[in-house]
């Protein structure tokens, strides 16, 4: 996905532009901090275990399209409150989709994670606990993910008669070559953080109670470096659209019209085994 193709985060640091930022902010679904030069963002539905309803990707949107934000931070860690990093896309509203809505489904949070991984500077997921479907694809739209050894990760999109829709596709086979990606997608199996880490989806592990001092204790280490070169380098690594994410979201969309993703969706909300029937 593009970033921004401008220098003015540095002309506006150079120039003190950090206006209270975070006064400014208010949200329902996002606790956010600051702490030294890095916003802490809190994923905070923590009864629902983070699922990301339409209410949170308009905040996430919202807080990652603020020009302001580069200019304020060196670095942003994402976590999520609860036992959850997000357990997906909240499979109350999915169920809802059709066969015409699905495709606009998909490409709202592939728009929001794109944001999420075109920021000029770092971010970083700090996943804590259950990581799976859009939750999944919220970390990997980070650029690092950090992990207890309390976390699983898992796109089980296919469990629900549906494919991961935010991205997952792309970005689980840029990151874990593409024939582990595949399986992983079509067994919507669980694995844990160690797994992840050996796979290449997570980049360091952590006892729980360490996990946020250690990532931002990581932050803190980026601030001695370059920003320039920094976002160099992120520029360099995500510069490039891909028609794929096209493609993804055209059949998510088809699979929203299906009979099993009615029946996968139903079965879910109702806390039963769905049976599939290929219609
Ligand atoms: N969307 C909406 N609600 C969700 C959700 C989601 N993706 N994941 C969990 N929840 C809700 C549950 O419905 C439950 O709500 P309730 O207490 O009102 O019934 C609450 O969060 C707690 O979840 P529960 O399933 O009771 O917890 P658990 O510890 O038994 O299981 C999971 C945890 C993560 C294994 C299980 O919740 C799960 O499989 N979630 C869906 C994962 C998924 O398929 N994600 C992809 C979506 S596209």
């Amino acid at each position: 996905m593009l970033l921004p193709q401008n220098s003015s985060i540095f002309a506006a640091r150079s120039i003190g532009r950090t206006a209270d930022f975070l006064s400014t902010m208010s949200y329902s679904t996002l606790d956010v901090r600051q702490v030294g030069s890095t916003l802490v963002v809190e994923l905070n539905r923590p009864e629902k275990l983070n699922a990301l309803n339409r209410a949170m990707l308009d905040e996430l949107e919202q807080l990652f399209s603020d020009a302001v934000l580069p200019v304020r931070y060196r670095a942003v860690i994402i976590t999520g409150k609860g036992k959850a990093f997000a357990a997906g896309a909240d499979i109350a509203e999915l169920a809802a989709c059709t066969g015409e809505t699905g495709a606009d489904f998909a490409r709202r949070g592939q728009r929001v994670f794109a944001r999420i991984e075109s920021l000029p500077i770092p971010v970083i997921a700090a996943v804590g606990g259950y990581a799976l479907g859009g939750g999944c694809e919220l970390a990997m739209a980070c650029h690092l993910r950090f992990a207890a050894t309390t976390a699983v990760f898992g796109q089980p999109e296919v469990k629900l008669g549906i494919i991961p829709g935010y991205g997952g596709t792309q970005r689980l086979a840029r990151l874990i070559g593409v024939a582990r990606a595949v399986e992983f997608m079509l067994t919507g199996e669980h694995i844990s953080a160690q797994r992840a880490y050996e796979l290449g989806l997570v980049n360091r592990v952590f006892e729980p109670e360490k996990l946020l001092d250690e990532t931002l204790a990581f932050c803190a280490t980026l601030e001695m470096l370059p920003p320039r070169a920094i976002e160099a380098i992120l520029r360099a690594t995500y510069g490039v659209a891909s028609a794929r994410y096209d493609i993804e979201a055209e059949q998510f969309g088809l699979l929203c019209g299906t009979d099993d993703f009615r029946e996968g969706t139903r079965a879910f909300l109702e806390k039963r085994t769905p049976t599939f029937t290929g219609r």
